[in-house]
């Protein structure tokens, strides 16, 4: 099976970090987020990741120039202009000639959701597309999600107002597709999967949802990056090129190659990017520190 890995927006709320680089090409512990994403798909059995891409394609060519991500064989779709996020699904899909049922999902996010039951589930209904939910507290950074027992969706709202959020459950960012979904997109403009598309479906009665209630983490804000980073560490995480200085304290923090942390300091729950330090006696808790940076007293 193809799967389709939205990649290429601009990663705002992620600035400045994302100024030199995609967010999916942020590291995230010991490798660049999307070496997590393709791998998990690659482990269901996804033979080939058509990567959407826009902004900076470039630095994904050049982290994989043999076209291998993870195991799994890359196609390169760069937009001529961002085609946002339907738009860029069937662009994706028609460059590199998808014919049959596909995944499709965020390249930020992180997950157990149990993609294979969510295949089933897309086969068994005959829907046109089927949607991963997951549970979370605040649903307004989100698509909001109603259904009906048997899983048809009634409602999609995207980034409804708190108050105004029909339930908890939210579009988890995965999707199984029915190539026949692409013909219902419109070309050369930018179309949201979100906004226009899925409510569309929604109309026809040919949109369902699986909800799943398990590890979920969108990484795009920086609260979320961190706390990616702390779920897939489980603890520590210190490179081998990384310097220690003795009496330093780390507590569940990541340590990236080449970041330096010297006597007396303390760092807890925080994540130290590449070539970053942290100087003798510094404090750094809940942070991410930006490459090349130096935290002082
Ligand atoms: N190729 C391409 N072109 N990719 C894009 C574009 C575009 O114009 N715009 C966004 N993307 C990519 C981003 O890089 C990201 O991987 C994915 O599409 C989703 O964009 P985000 O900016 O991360 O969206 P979001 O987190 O606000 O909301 C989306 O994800 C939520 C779950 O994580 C929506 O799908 C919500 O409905 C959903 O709940
Ligand atoms: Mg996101």
């Amino acid at each position: 099976m193809d799967a389709l890995v939205l990649v290429g927006g601009l990663g705002t709320r992620l600035r400045p970090l994302t100024l030199t680089r995609p967010k999916q090409m942020l590291p995230v512990v010991d490798r660049p987020m999307i070496e997590h994403v393709v791998g998990r798909l690659g482990a269901h059995g996804v033979t080939r990741a058509v990567l959407s891409l826009g902004y900076r394609p470039d630095v994904f060519e050049s982290a994989y120039p043999d076209g291998r991500c993870a195991g799994v064989e890359l196609f390169y779709a760069v937009e001529p202009e961002p085609l946002d996020t339907a738009g860029a699904i069937a662009f994706a899909a028609r460059s590199a000639g998808v014919a049959d049922t596909f995944i499709a999902m965020n390249g930020d996010v992180f997950s157990d959701f149990p993609l294979l039951d969510l295949i089933h589930a897309h086969n068994a209904s005959g829907a046109a597309a089927t949607i991963a939910l997951t549970p979370v507290a605040d649903p307004s950074r989100y698509g909001v999600v109603v259904c009906d027992p048997d899983g048809r969706v009634r409602a999609f709202v995207e980034k409804p107002p708190a108050e105004q959020a029909p339930s908890r459950w939210i579009n988890a960012g995965m999707y199984v597709v029915d190539p026949s979904v692409i013909d219902l997109i419109p070309r050369d403009r930018p179309v949201s999967m979100e906004r226009e598309t899925f409510p569309t479906l929604v109309e026809q009665g040919r949109l369902h949802a699986m909800a799943h209630d398990g590890f979920w983490i969108d990484a795009g804000t920086p609260a979320a990056y961190l706390e990616v980073q702390m779920a897939v560490a489980d603890g520590t995480h210190i490179h081998p090129t990384a310097k220690i200085a003795p009496g330093a304290r780390i507590a569940n923090s990541v340590i990236m190659d080449h970041a330096e942390v010297a006597a007396g300091a303390r760092v807890e729950d925080a994540v130290l990017l590449p070539h970053s330090s942290v100087e003798a006696n510094a404090d750094v808790k809940r942070a991410i520190i930006s490459p090349d940076h130096h935290i002082a007293v």
